[in-house]
């Protein structure tokens, strides 16, 4: 467990753009309400470690306990002002993990866009196919069906298409954090936005879907979620309300 993680008693995970990044006035005023409390805050996002930093600069918020980066792929602590990168989670998805090999496999399809390379990393590979491309899925299934592939396939807001570690993503990584701060699943609250958040409800935590959430998202029924009225971090508090976190 780590050292840092004692004084909390729940953890708030939650997504960034589109979720706790869309409202100046509500974030602040999230940040002012769990002030002092015994709630650990997490980022858990599909950016990388710089964008946080210098989002958090920019901002002049304060920086969260941890935070799960590129789509679960990477996890960090926030130790004495600085993000010290778990390597034990780096170790734990590289098993079964083939990159290459699926970049190739996919190579010819035109409808697949590489992301920039900033986006690209050991452990993500990264595309973008629009919505009226969806139909080329099938294919690229039936494609890694065929090669017994183990890979974790994640399509968000209608323009992303990640491939990611079969063991990583972010459900996984929240519950690798829950389980370094010593907490159980009921001590949990996530929320987002898109698809890459898709799997954190699946997996069962209690969770916040905001007012603005893609449909991807939106159309999730599980009763572990509460679907916010209102959008971005006025939907997180709303939430929290109504899980009595607050
Ligand atoms: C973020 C990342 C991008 C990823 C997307 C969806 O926008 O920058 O690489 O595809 O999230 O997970
Ligand atoms: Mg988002």
């Amino acid at each position: 467990m780590k050292n840092t993680a004692q004084a909390y008693q729940r953890m708030l995970c939650t997504d960034l753009d589109g979720t706790f990044i869309g409202d100046d006035a509500s974030m602040y005023e999230l940040l002012r309400l769990l002030k002092g409390k015994d709630i650990a805050l997490v980022f858990s996002t599909g950016r990388h470690l710089p964008s946080i930093c210098t989002f958090i600069s920019q901002n002049a918020i304060r920086p969260p306990e941890a935070a799960i980066l590129m789509v679960g792929t990477e996890i960090y602590f926030y130790e004495q002002g600085d993000f010290i990168r778990d390597t034990n989670w780096t170790e734990i998805i590289s098993r079964d993990w083939d990159r290459q090999k699926i970049r190739e496999l996919l190579a010819d399809i035109e409808e697949l866009v590489l992301q920039d390379e900033e986006w690209q990393t050991p452990f993500k590979l990264s595309y973008y196919l629009g919505v009226e491309q969806l139909g080329v899925l099938a294919e690229i299934k039936r494609r890694i069906h065929q090669e017994k592939i183990k890979v974790r396939m994640v399509y968000s807001a209608g323009r992303f298409l990640d491939f990611l570690p079969h063991s990583s993503g972010k459900a996984k990584a929240v519950e690798y954090l829950a389980r370094q701060f010593s907490l159980n699943r009921e001590q949990v609250v996530v929320c987002g936005d898109s698809g890459n958040d898709l799997d954190v409800f699946e997996a069962g935590f209690k969770g916040i879907i905001v007012g603005n959430a893609h449909p991807e998202l939106k159309s999730f029924t599980g009763n572990n979620a509460y679907h916010a009225t209102a959008s971005y971090a006025a939907g997180i508090i709303e939430g929290l309300r109504y899980f009595n976190f607050i």
